[in-house]
C-alpha cells in the first residue's frame, strides 16, 4: 500500500514528481507585530503528483479551505489593469454570445473585488458572484455586484438554483483548480447549469508550466493543474463536456475550458488539436516530469547563486510583486531579506506585512525609486510588460532587472 492519497478526481494511484519542501500559505503575510501569529506559523508539505489513471495533476497534502480564504484574504484582481482589461472583454463576449435569452442569468464563483461581474452589472444583466473573502466580497459590493460570502458547493448551488433559477452561465478564474472538493463543484453546476448552458473556467495550464519550468505556480491555493486531458475526463465522470478551448497569454498561460452537458453542445476542433499537441509534449511521461522537476532544481540552484554574488559584491537587491508564486520561490530557495532587501507591491492589504516564511519587508512601489536599488527581481513575471512599462525610468537610472521564468537572466 502506497502512503500516498489518492486522486481527488477518480480515485487512482497518485505518482508524485516534484517535492518544494515544507511551506507557508502562499498569500499568509505575516504582520511584523504578530510574527508567531497561528497563520504565519502554519506549514504543510507542498509536492505534486500526477494520477497514473485519469493524469490530473494535483498537491499530494492540501490545506483547508477556510484556513486560505477567509475575511482578511488579501490578494486583489484589480492592481492588474491588463487582467481588468481582460476580464472586461470576457464579460463583453459572455454578453454577446451567452447571455442573449429573455433573463439570462450568471453565475460567478471567486468574483474576488467584481473584476469581471462589473461589466455585467453595468449591463443591467442578472448575475451573482461568490466570494467566500468577506473584505474582497464587499470591495465587489462597492464595485456594483451582487455577492453572496460563502463558498460554493452543491449545497449553495441548490439554494441558488431555488431563489435565481438557472444559470446560462457559471464562470471560474483562478478558483475552480484551487478548491479540493471539486466533485460537489462539478456536482452543482451541473445541477445549476440551464439545458444549453456552460460552466467556463481559466486556470494556469500544465502544458506551459512545464515548458516555462513555472514552479512557483506551485503553491497551496493551486491544488489542481489543468490539462485538455485530465479536465475532458473529469467532466465526462459527471455527465459533462469539454466542447471547447483556449490557451491564453496572461498569468504566465491559462487554459480556458467550456463544458457543456453531454451532447448538448458541438465539440470545437480546438479540443482535438490541444490532445494532439499535449501528446506532442509528452505531458504524462515520467520523462517529461522528471525533466521538468531537474529544471526546477538547476533554476533554484542557478538563481540563488547570482543573489549571492551579487550580495557579496554589495549590490542592492529589491523584489517587485509580492505574489502567492514567489512564496513558493522565496522558501524553496531561501531567499530572505539578506539577498532581497524589500519586495514592492501594489496592494495595500499587503504593504508593511512581511513575506510568508521569508520575512521580506513588502512595502508600496512608491518606495522603489527612493532610491532605485542596483537590481529588481521581477516576482510578478506574469505582469513583466505592464511592469516594465510603468518602471521604465528603473532602467533609464541604470537598474537591471532580474529575470527567473523560464530561466535566470539579467537585463
Ligand atoms: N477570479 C479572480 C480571483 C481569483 S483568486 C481572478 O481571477 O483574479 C481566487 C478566489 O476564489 C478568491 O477570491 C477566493 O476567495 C475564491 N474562492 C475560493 N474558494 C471558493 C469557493 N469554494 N467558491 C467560490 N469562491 C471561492
Ligand atoms: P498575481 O501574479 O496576480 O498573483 P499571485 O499572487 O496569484 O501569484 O499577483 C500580482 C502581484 O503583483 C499583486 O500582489 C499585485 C502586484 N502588482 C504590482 O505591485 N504592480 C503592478 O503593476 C502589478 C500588475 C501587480
Ligand atoms: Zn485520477
Amino acid at each position: 500500500m502506497s502512503d500516498l492519497p489518492t486522486c481527488r478526481v477518480c480515485g487512482g494511484a497518485l505518482r508524485e514528481f516534484l517535492d518544494l519542501g515544507d511551506q507557508p500559505m502562499g498569500n499568509a503575510f505575516v504582520d511584523p507585530g504578530r510574527p508567531d501569529e497561528e497563520a504565519s506559523a502554519f506549514r504543510f508539505r507542498l509536492t505534486v503528483a500526477m494520477c497514473e489513471t485519469c493524469t490530473m495533476v494535483q498537491l499530494t497534502d492540501y490545506v483547508r479551505h477556510d484556513r486560505m480564504f477567509h475575511a482578511a484574504y488579501p490578494y486583489r484582481s484589480s492592481q492588474s489593469s491588463v487582467m481588468s482589461a481582460h476580464f472586461e472583454n470576457l464579460a463583453r463576449r459572455f454578453l454577446a454570445d451567452e447571455l442573449t435569452g429573455p433573463d439570462p442569468f450568471i453565475v460567478e464563483l471567486g468574483s474576488n473585488d467584481g473584476i469581471m461581474l462589473r461589466t455585467i452589472a453595468k449591463a443591467g444583466v442578472r448575475h451573482l458572484g461568490v466570494e467566500p473573502c468577506g473584505d474582497v466580497a464587499e470591495v465587489g459590493r462597492a464595485n456594483g455586484i451582487r455577492v453572496v460570502d460563502e463558498f460554493f458547493d452543491e449545497n449553495l448551488a441548490a439554494g441558488i438554483l431555488a431563489t435565481d433559477g438557472r444559470a446560462d452561465v457559471v464562470f471560474a478564474a483562478n478558483t475552480f483548480s484551487h478548491i479540493d472538493f471539486l466533485d460537489s463543484i462539478l456536482r452543482g453546476v451541473e445541477n445549476l447549469l440551464a439545458p444549453g448552458g456552460v460552466f467556463v473556467f481559466e486556470d494556469p495550464y500544465f502544458g506551459d508550466i512545464v515548458k516555462r519550468a513555472s514552479f512557483d505556480q506551485i503553491y497551496d491555493e493551486h491544488i489542481f493543474f489543468f490539462t485538455a486531458r485530465s479536465v475532458q475526463d473529469m467532466a465526462a465522470r459527471h455527465g459533462l463536456e469539454l466542447v471547447d478551448v483556449e490557451l491564453l497569454p496572461v498569468h504566465g498561460g491559462e487554459l480556458r475550458c467550456t463544458l457543456a452537458r453531454t451532447g448538448a453542445r458541438p465539440v470545437s476542433p480546438s479540443v482535438p488539436k490541444l490532445l494532439e499537441q499535449e501528446k506532442e509534449q509528452g505531458l504524462t511521461e515520467r520523462a517529461t516530469l522528471t525533466r521538468f522537476a531537474d529544471g526546477v532544481r538547476e533554476l533554484g540552484e542557478t538563481l540563488v547563486a547570482r543573489l549571492r554574488d551579487l550580495r557579496d559584491q554589495g549590490k542592492r537587491v529589491a523584489g517587485y510583486g509580492a505574489t502567492a508564486k514567489s512564496t513558493t520561490l522565496l522558501n524553496y530557495c531561501g531567499i530572505g531579506p539578506d539577498l532581497v532587501s524589500f519586495i514592492c507591491d501594489s496592494t495595500p492589504e499587503k504593504q508593511g506585512r512581511l513575506t510568508p516564511g521569508t520575512h521580506i519587508p513588502v512595502r508600496s512601489p512608491d518606495a522603489f525609486a527612493d532610491p532605485y536599488p542596483d537590481y529588481a527581481l521581477l516576482l510578478a513575471w506574469n505582469h513583466e510588460d505592464e511592469i516594465l512599462a510603468k518602471e521604465s525610468a528603473f532602467r533609464e537610472a541604470g537598474g537591471r532587472w532580474i529575470h527567473y521564468v523560464p530561466d535566470v537572466r539579467v537585463d
